[in-house]
């Protein structure tokens, strides 16, 4: 018998991938991996131990010591968590200061081995919408269903806005829009694991259309091809 399928799911912020590949989890009843929280995760325990973020060897042993083995994530009811070396670290991934820094420490090869070794784990199995920038073509190239997510930039600043507001965070769109442009660029230009569609991907261009109009497409594709 064939194993269950993976989905991928690839894109840059604000592109909706997280609202979608929850959502989309929850209809094929798979598990949800958000891998841009183990990047904030790394970073996090980065900063909070003062690692220096210069140290490449320093920031590879940190995520090769992290027992990442813990990390759990839930995909019922929204209540999406990650936890990481038995604490549960999702109330500070989100935190201005890791953001700033996530994709400094995402550059580093060391870091992304460590990461996407874990990330693979998770995958094993199959049954798994696996969200981030390198999921389609590094961590899962064998995934049975490959998307990836665009929007025009205003529209991902938008979005990026809203969610943090409704939130309760204080929203500063200037600083938002230099922050995902160091942030697109970081991530297109590194060397190891950049933002980019695997040749096999379906592009959505998500500008116009709303999450739940981005789901059905997804859904449809995986449902028609799987039966
Ligand atoms: O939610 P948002 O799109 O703002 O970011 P995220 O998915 O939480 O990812 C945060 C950062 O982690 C990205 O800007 C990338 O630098 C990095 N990342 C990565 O390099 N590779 C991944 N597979 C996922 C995230």
């Amino acid at each position: 018998m064939s194993r269950v399928p993976n989905v991928a799911i690839d894109g840059p912020a604000g592109s909706g991938k997280s609202t979608v590949a929850r959502l989309v989890a929850q209809k094929l009843d798979f598990l949800y991996v958000d891998t841009g929280a183990m990047y904030r995760a790394v970073t996090y325990l980065a900063l909070k131990t003062a690692v220096n973020l210069d140290d490449q060897d320093a920031l590879g042993s940190l995520a090769e010591a992290t027992k990442f083995s813990n990390v759990r994530f839930c995909s019922s009811g929204g209540d999406v968590a990650l936890w990481c070396d038995g604490a549960n670290v999702t109330p500070y991934l989100r935190k201005w200061d890791v953001t700033r820094e996530v994709a400094r420490v995402a550059a580093v090869p060391m870091v992304r081995h460590c990461l996407v070794r874990s990330q693979r784990v998770f995958a094993r199995s199959g049954g798994v919408v696996m969200e981030g920038r390198d999921i389609g073509t590094v961590v899962l190239p064998d995934a049975e269903f490959k998307f990836f997510l665009t929007a025009d930039l205003d529209t991902r600043i938008e979005r990026r806005a809203l969610e943090m507001s409704g939130n309760g965070w204080t929203v500063d769109p200037e600083e938002l829009c230099r922050q995902f442009i160091y942030r697109d660029e970081m991530d297109l230009k590194r060397t190891v694991g950049p933002l980019k569609a695997a040749p096999d991907a379906v592009v959505i261009e998500g500008t116009a259309l709303t999450a739940d109009e981005i789901v059905d497409r997804i859904v449809t594709v995986c449902q028609g091809r799987v039966a």
